[in-house]
């Protein structure tokens, strides 16, 4: 459909059909106006795969057969992937998912940066470096679009900690938001073309973010050149006024008197009322109706032939399998205990509650109601087959304490109530103090139980982590710790077991400190999704050779972290970014604080070595000026496997106050034994900008600046330096 013909369209819609289109009718979708042919608009989340229907105007699960789907390792797993083409194939599956369910919107990928460990969402996230986000949302933004679908990308923008989310005033410098917050959304837009963005529940500066003329009319459509619709969290608007010319386009909720949203019954009256110039309040509704109309164009919505969707493929499996397979990070491997030799044991021990758990139902608004999904246990079982007695003890109890999404008994969601939650960190209640009481009197039998079990096995797997009781929206965790008790068994397990296999599934960062330094092998595994289990086996059996890195910084304990040494966490109803840029590894880096494990970090079970670094200004490129780095790398393993080359840029002299280094570029290589390659990757001027706040701009110093080839953010394998101006 033409332009001129949308206008046409526009022209013919009654201001009370105008408005049903900008706000929620339902809790997922929007009303058609059927008698020119506009249908709804339909959203479903989210992240992890098309999470189940509701019913319309109830937080009541429909509860039929059709809306099982795939279950997606979530974003934090994909990050760990550092795999730009997984990327590609997972926003590819998801969206094709959605337009089998019928959806038009996917509320998908979810990008903030982690400020925090202890951000109970951290789990949705691709974690705390804006290059690697970035480069990881364009290639899932095309993925899912590709099939007439629109993402969301969220939730825009410093939603980095769910304490107070509804409300927490965020304090950030303009160079922090630039440099670190925003780039992984203008990544999204200008580089993915995402059609949809879905404001944050917070607010920046005093303004809730769902109608931010600064983030949305300022920076999202003027600078970035935005032409898709900007939806807001749900429950995220609080004014009329604003909502109306700040630049949201569409207002949904979780209640059900649609009529009465701020977008709807109480937009119309206040023009009525000539509470707003009227001729301005026209045209702002006309252009939230336009923007809808272009998506809705660009999805083939109103004409053309449209994607029908549909799931599941031999090759859809195969994704799953491989994202999976790539994300699991081997974070100690000492004496090669890692990997385990199957035919060597004919009874092996499992222990570990998340062995024997599925996560795929929990989290909040990430819920999905899975085709199936492979446990550890599971996996383990079926790689073993009938040739190795498996036996499994749960090590520890857990009874679910304090998931708020979990039924409430006033309501069939916890999203019913999301909006009067005071989203504290994880509040204990009376009820749940009692569970944790019955909880610990139940993990002392069980680990005896496990500990017994240890003497005769021929080799022990613990699998424990955290559960989508911490990992979770709404509430952040209160600290690092592990959970139910785990400390203590795996610290008793390696005193029975030194060869313990340490195996944690989890989404965000968790404190090692008790054991540690005791555990010879130790593995990472995330919500891998439905194929999960059979990935992690396929790695403990090295069917698969480990290839994730850590798309965040483990800290040593929460305390470390710099939201909290230089800045502020949780704050109050205001929180002040006052770590500025220094967040993840460009804090730990530049001020010297050790780490459980650093940023990039990830083990393989051959060796990789990089060498002879070499770089090249070229004057001349369509961008203007750039980089050609070179270096070469051989696997001297004796095995297939892949490194994960990240390359740092460092500003020798700077004139400013910046980073000790930072990533800006990657590639993940894949080499035979014995295989050695040159590779090289590009390095565009943004790779040198710093955001300068007196020209509100980002600006290149000319100089000296070092490019250091790494492993991880900890471990440089080579340096070379290069001269760059503008
Ligand atoms: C979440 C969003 C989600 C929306 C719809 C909100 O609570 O913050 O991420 O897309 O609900 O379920």
């Amino acid at each position: 459909m033409t332009k001129e013909k949308i206008e046409k369209l526009i022209a013919q819609l009654t201001l009370q059909e105008k408005v049903d289109m900008i706000h929620g009718n339902g809790f997922f979708t929007t009303k058609g106006v059927e008698r020119l042919g506009i249908p709804p608009f339909k959203t479903s989340d989210g992240p992890r795969g098309v999470r189940k229907d509701f019913e319309n105007d109830a937080w009541k699960d429909i509860g039929l057969s059709y809306d099982y789907v795939s279950y997606l390792p979530c974003n934090s797993a994909l990050a760990a992937t550092w795999n730009r083409a997984l990327a590609h194939a997972a926003g590819g599956l998801l969206g094709k998912e959605a337009r089998g369910r019928g959806k038009d919107m996917i509320l998908a990928p979810g990008i903030n940066i982690m400020r925090t460990p202890l951000c109970g969402r951290s789990f949705e996230y691709m974690g705390e470096d804006p290059y690697l986000v970035s480069e990881m949302v364009v290639p899932f933004v095309q993925g899912v679009e590709e099939n007439d679908v629109a993402a969301c990308v969220k939730h825009y923008a410093v939603n980095n900690q769910e304490t107070r989310r509804l409300d927490v005033d965020v304090d950030v410098s303009e160079r922090a938001l630039r440099e670190i917050y925003l780039p992984g959304f203008e990544a999204a837009v200008r580089k993915g073309n995402a059609k949809g963005i879905m404001g944050a529940y917070n607010k920046l500066g005093g303004t809730h973010c769902c109608h931010h003329d600064g983030l949305l009319n300022q920076i999202l459509r003027k600078e970035w050149g935005f032409e898709g619709i900007t939806v807001s969290d749900w429950g995220g608007v609080h004014d009329t006024k604003e909502a109306l010319m700040n630049g949201l386009d569409m207002e949904m909720s979780v209640t059900s008197d649609f009529d009465a949203y701020y977008m709807a019954d109480p937009l119309i009256r206040m023009i009525e009322n000539k509470e707003v110039d009227k001729k301005t309040a026209l045209a702002k509704i006309d252009e939230k109706v336009r923007h809808i109309l272009n998506v809705m164009n660009l999805l083939h919505m109103l004409d053309g032939e449209r994607s029908a969707g549909g799931y599941n493929d031999y090759n859809d499996k195969a994704i799953l399998r491989q994202t999976a397979r790539e994300s699991i990070v081997l974070l100690k491997n000492d004496k090669g205990i890692l990997p385990l030799d199957r035919k060597k044991i004919k009874k092996l021990l499992v222990v570990g509650e998340n062995a024997n758990r599925q996560h795929a139902p929990g989290g909040g608004s990430a819920e999905i109601k899975a085709l199936y999904e492979i446990t550890p246990l599971l996996g383990i079982q079926m790689l073993l087959g009938g040739n190795t007695e498996v036996v499994y003890k749960p090590g520890y109890y857990n009874e679910d304490v304090g998931n708020i999404w979990a039924n409430t008994g006033d309501s069939e969601n916890g999203q019913a109530d999301s909006l009067n939650q005071d989203n504290g960190t994880a509040q204990v209640s009376q009820g749940a103090l009692e569970k944790q009481k019955r909880q610990q009197e139940m993990n002392e039998k069980y680990l005896q139980d496990a500990l017994l079990a240890a003497g005769d096995a021929d080799a022990v797997i613990f699998v424990g982590g955290l559960t989508h009781d911490y990992d979770t929206e709404g509430q952040d965790r209160s600290d690092m710790k592990l959970p139910y008790g785990q400390d203590r068994l795996i610290s008793e397990l390696l005193k029975v077991r030194p060869d313990t296999v340490v195996t944690l599934v989890a989404g965000s960062p968790v404190d090692m400190s008790a054991w540690l330094d005791d555990a010879k092998a130790l593995v990472y595994s995330w919500y891998a999704g439905m194929e999960g289990g059979i990935a992690l086996a396929e790695v403990l059996f090295g069917e698969v050779n480990p290839s994730g890195h850590l798309p965040e910084t483990f800290p040593v304990s929460g305390k470390d972290c710099p939201a909290v040494v230089l800045g502020e966490y949780p704050g109050g109803d205001k929180v002040s970014y006052g770590e500025g840029i220094y967040v993840g590894y460009r804090y730990y880096d530049t001020f010297d604080v050790s780490v459980a494990f650093p940023f990039g970090y990830g083990l393989s079970y051959t060796d990789f070595v990089m060498t002879g670094i070499r770089a090249e200004v070229i004057e001349d490129t369509a961008q203007g000026k750039s980089v050609k780095v070179s270096f070469d790398i051989s696997n001297t393993g004796s095995r297939a496997g892949a490194q994960v080359a990240q390359i740092y840029v460092a500003d020798k002299y700077p004139k400013v106050k910046k980073a000790a280094k930072e990533l800006k570029a990657f590639e993940k290589i894949y080499l035979e034994a014995g295989e050695t390659r040159e590779v090289t990757l590009m390095l565009e001027r943004e790779a040198f900008t710093y955001f300068d706040e007196e020209s509100h701009s980002f600006k290149v110093d000319a100089g000296s600046y070092m490019l250091l080839l790494a492993k991880n953010a900890e471990e440089i394998v080579d340096v070379t330096e290069i001269e760059f101006s503008v």
